[in-house]
């Protein structure tokens, strides 16, 4: 579904429309104009991920952007729609089982200090709104590719000082991960939290390089007489 914000639109809202959020132009249309208008929404306050959407080919939060005359607002891309701007998002999540995204279970138990927090803290702030996925050209193509979120997920557990197998999570990411991303970036743009997927995957090919692996996409650059 596209919707195209009309002038006449923005002009119910009596307040300065520039002050007016996607998030709570949507509710007026619902409540005024059309009530089967669907979206998704929780904290209206940038915080629980679920209200992202794509106005003007870009993926934003609906509860952050301010609305323009003529802004065209489309579901997140890569998702299945479930309907009008609401997407399913179990694939993206599945991904951080494959990609075994988490602690593991016999982590050292010590306390962390103020630097060691710091090594990993913006990757935690994570909201996975999947606006990354959305933008990814490469799960575009290929959704078994385990993409920005999961791999900016593994990086924040390889680099705890507490976890004990890392080698394990850097096995896992292999296939579909590390060696399939671009590094187009297209993932840090558009990231609300500020993250950059894009970095934290050239940090893992760096430890994936530091346990013997090499990018095999090098192998097919071989030599021809
Ligand atoms: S990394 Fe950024 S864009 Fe991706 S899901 Fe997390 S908060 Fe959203
Ligand atoms: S940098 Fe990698 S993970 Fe990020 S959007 Fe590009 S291909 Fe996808
Ligand atoms: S409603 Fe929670 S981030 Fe927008």
């Amino acid at each position: 579904m596209k919707i195209s914000i009309q002038r006449e639109n923005l002009e119910y809202f009596e307040a300065n429309v520039h002050d007016v959020t996607l998030l709570e132009f949507l509710k007026i249309i619902k409540t005024t104009q059309d009530s089967t208008l669907s979206f998704s929404s929780g904290c209206r306050s940038g915080v629980c991920g679920s209200c992202a959407v794509r106005v003007n080919g870009k993926e934003v939060l609906a509860c952050s952007h301010k609305v323009k005359d003529q802004d065209i607002i489309e579901p997140l891309r890569n998702s299945e729609i479930l309907r009008d701007l609401v997407v399913n998002m179990d694939q993206a999540y599945s991904f951080n089982q494959k990609a075994k995204a988490w602690q593991s279970k016999d982590a050292k138990n010590i306390l962390l200090t103020p630097e060691n927090e710091k090594i990993n803290e913006i990757q935690s702030d994570c909201i996975m709104c999947s606006s990354c996925y959305s933008a990814c050209p490469v799960y575009a193509v290929n959704q078994d590719f385990l993409g920005p979120f999961s791999l900016t997920r593994v990086w924040r557990y390889v680099s705890d000082t507490r976890e004990l197998t890392p080698e394990d999570k850097i096995n896992t990411i292999q296939t579909n991960g590390v060696w399939d991303c671009t590094l187009c970036n297209e993932c840090t743009i558009v990231c609300p939290q500020g993250i950059s997927s894009k970095a934290d995957i050239e940090k893992l090919r760096a430890r994936s390089a530091m346990q013997g692996y090499s990018d095999p996409n090098m192998a097919s650059f071989g030599l021809s007489f």
